[in-house]
């Protein structure tokens, strides 16, 4: 497995599994069957309420625990209470340490719930902490005014949304980028079937999803597709073993069209949706 190293000295692999809408012993299976594929990273969130059955799937599969690089994210909603929030995701996880954990978005009292992980880092609990959906902004002032840079930024990014912008601020900062729905969620049929994409397939014997997984991680971009399918859990694993030159890389990047589905805090509207 590829890995990135992290502002602060640690390997991360480049691929893992994410988890977001997995629920029950769906989930707890998916993500054994992952690991047994190969996976070593999984994400997961306090949001998606299936920290438990993640945990569950990981001592299932009989993994060394050192093997495995876990990530998890604290809720907005928690923020007041970060500690309390981290202490209960390692529970569920049946774990000491988590690798890396994220604030989930910059709402709420992040600058208290960043202090708080800071603590928990310095203390050998968290391996490393970062941020998700933090546009340049709010990301500048988190590490205008705190000790700890975030190791990295989960932000949405796949072939429509690549974050070229963001990405610059990124390295500037040496934040490593960590793109969520790396196969464009709903869009994902629109991007696979497109000439530039399929044309690519055919020349590497790949499938669709697998071009645009391996476009992001030639990028540098640590990518988490979600899936409980086996076939595809496989087929989203193998992504390695080739390399696309620079002209298809440019071919693919002229494709961006810099616009978010989830990921946009600046929309007022979006903004108040989820304080709901
Ligand atoms: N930080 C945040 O705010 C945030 C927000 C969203 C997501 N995330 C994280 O990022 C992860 C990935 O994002 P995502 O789940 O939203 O989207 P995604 O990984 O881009 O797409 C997942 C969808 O694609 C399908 N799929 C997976 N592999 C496929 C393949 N090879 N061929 C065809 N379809 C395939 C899955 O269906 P099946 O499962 O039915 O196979 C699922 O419906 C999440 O699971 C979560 O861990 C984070």
């Amino acid at each position: 497995m590829k890995t990135i190293t992290l502002n602060n000295g640690i390997k991360m692999p480049l691929l893992g599994l994410g988890t977001f809408k997995m629920a029950g012993e769906e989930c707890a299976h998916s993500v054994r069957m992952a690991i047994e594929t190969g996976y070593r990273m999984i994400d997961t969130a306090e949001g998606y309420r299936n920290e438990e059955q993640v945990g569950q799937g990981i001592a299932e599969s009989g993994v060394d625990r050192k093997e495995l690089f876990i990530v998890t994210k604290v809720n907005f909603r928690s923020f007041e209470n970060a500690r309390e929030a981290v202490l209960s995701s390692l529970k569920k996880l049946r774990t000491d340490y988590l690798d890396l954990v994220l604030l989930h978005w910059p709402f709420g009292n992040y600058y208290a719930a960043w202090r708080e992980l800071e603590k928990l880092h310095a203390e050998g609990v968290l391996r490393a902490i970062g941020v998700s959906n933090f546009e340049p902004d709010r990301l500048i002032d988190l590490v205008s005014f705190n000790k700890v840079v975030p190791a990295v930024n989960q932000i949405e990014t796949h072939l429509f949304c690549q974050r070229q912008v963001e990405r610059k601020w990124m390295e500037k900062y040496n934040v490593s980028p960590m793109a969520y729905a790396p196969l464009g969620q709903a869009r994902r049929s629109e991007m696979f079937t497109l000439p530039e994409v399929t044309a690519l397939a055919k020349k590497y014997g790949r499938t669709p999803a697998q071009i645009l997984l391996h476009f992001l991680i030639q990028l540098g971009i640590i990518v988490i597709p979600k899936s409980v399918h086996e076939e595809r859990i496989k087929e989203n694993f193998n992504v390695f073993g080739f390399e696309l030159t620079e002209t298809e890389m440019e071919t693919l990047r002229a494709l961006d069209t810099a616009t978010p589905m989830v990921g946009t805090p600046a929309k007022p509207e979006k903004v108040e949706m989820f304080m709901r």
